[in-house]
């Protein structure tokens, strides 16, 4: 029987809410599959900073590294500046364990009416590929003449041969294990004067070795159009860190709710281990009122079973997500329905292994 030794951090604000969801929905998969998972709680969060001036112990890093995975809800809150609470946690752990691999389905799920007309599952299914470690996220740069008309911010992004070079192979290379030969790239190489034409042509590069690949090159603004008029034209798009980050909310937005999508941050050498979370944030808007989509968190949980190698468990998880939301009796109020966000999590938990 396998095992599984995971990390748990819930985090922030809705974090808390969703994480206990998809540990139920683990507890209906190890009473169906027999997988056992070992969970280790760690309740940093900007509580922790408030009360100890850190987001995680000096050693966080490395209290993490052991585990077989990662999961966790959402980092910051209002009270803590979210660029010191966001370098405080979350993207350490996405940079010290290499997880330069930002994998996010976009995926319109049934009984869901997205906000676009004449949509149906199936017609907007693909992937993001976001490259996660570099790119536009960089504390290079600073403030000159501070306080004087001269004032100045300058913000350096860091592109690399080696960090460019495998985030474009990962998405051709995963185009083709999906059946879905085709990738798109997004990039501003007309505004943008030298990262973006260096993207461009490392993307030509790496398109070369795969020529049994589709490749469509667009500018930036215009697949941000294209999404929403015809999401049906995409499979897999790889993009910068900042540009994967937007396309990976504007996705699930023109599936109806942010409050769905999953996303796994991946060391393909599997090195170190992955963080699985939800696209979404910690919703300071609704915290605490039981009422936030657990699906973002329970499907993140499903893309961690899939990492570990427990396929079938993986998509008994996504089977159950669909036949609840098909089913269409229990919704939480993002998908215009009155469910709380444990109802939602105990009807998907009840339908694992009932397929
Ligand atoms: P957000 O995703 O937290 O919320 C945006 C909107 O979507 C809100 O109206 C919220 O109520 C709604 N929403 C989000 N998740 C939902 C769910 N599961 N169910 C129903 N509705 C949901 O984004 P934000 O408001 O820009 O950020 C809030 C905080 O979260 C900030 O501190 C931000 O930095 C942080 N954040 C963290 C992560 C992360 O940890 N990966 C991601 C995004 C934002
Ligand atoms: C996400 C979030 C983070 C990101 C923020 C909170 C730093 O928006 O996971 O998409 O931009 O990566
Ligand atoms: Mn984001």
């Amino acid at each position: 029987m396998s095992s599984y030794e995971i990390a748990v951090l819930p985090g922030d604000g809705i974090g808390t809410e969703v994480m206990p969801e998809a540990l139920r929905v683990l507890d209906a998969v190890r009473a169906e599959y027999g997988t056992e998972f070992r969970y280790r709680h760690f309740d940093w969060s900007c509580e922790t900073y408030r009360e100890t001036g850190r987001m995680m112990p000096a050693d966080g890093i490395d209290r993490l590294r052991d585990h077989d995975s990662i999961l966790l809800g959402a980092v910051g809150y209002p009270g803590v500046p979210d660029h010191v609470s966001l370098w405080g946690l979350l993207l350490p752990i996405r940079r010290e364990f290499d997880q330069y691999v930002n994998l996010r389905p976009v995926r319109l799920l049934p009984g869901v009416t997205p906000p676009v007309r004449d949509k149906a599952p199936g017609d907007i299914d693909f992937w993001v590929v976001r490259e996660n470690t570099e790119g536009e996220y960089s504390r290079l740069g600073g403030r000159q003449g501070e306080g004087t008309p001269a004032e100045m911010v300058l913000q350096t992004a860091v592109f690399t041969r080696h960090g460019t070079d495998r985030i474009l192979r990962y998405a051709f290379e995963f185009a083709e294990r999906i059946g879905k030969p085709h990738v798109t790239s997004g990039t501003k190489s007309n505004g943008i004067y030298h990262s973006m034409p260096y993207w461009d042509e490392r993307f030509r590069a790496i398109a070369a070795e795969h020529p049994q690949v589709a490749v469509d090159q667009d500018h930036i603004d215009i697949l941000c159009a294209r999404f929403v008029m015809s999401p049906e034209r995409f499979d897999v798009v790889v993009a910068s860190n900042l540009f994967g980050d937007i396309l990976s909310d504007l996705g699930p937005g023109v599936t109806g709710t942010i409050g769905v999508a999953p996303s796994g941050n991946i060391n393909p050498e599997r090195r170190f281990p992955s963080t699985f979370e939800p696209v979404h944030g910690s919703a300071p808007d609704i915290a605490g009122r039981g009422v936030a989509n657990p699906i973002g968190q329970i499907w993140s949980a499903a893309m961690m079973l899939d990492h570990l190698g427990e396929q079938d468990a993986a998509a008994d998880v996504v089977r159950a997500i669909e036949s609840v939301l098909g089913a269409g009796a229990v919704r939480t109020p993002d998908l215009g329905g009155t469910a709380s966000t444990a109802d939602l999590g105990k009807a998907i938990a009840a339908e694992i292994g009932a397929a």
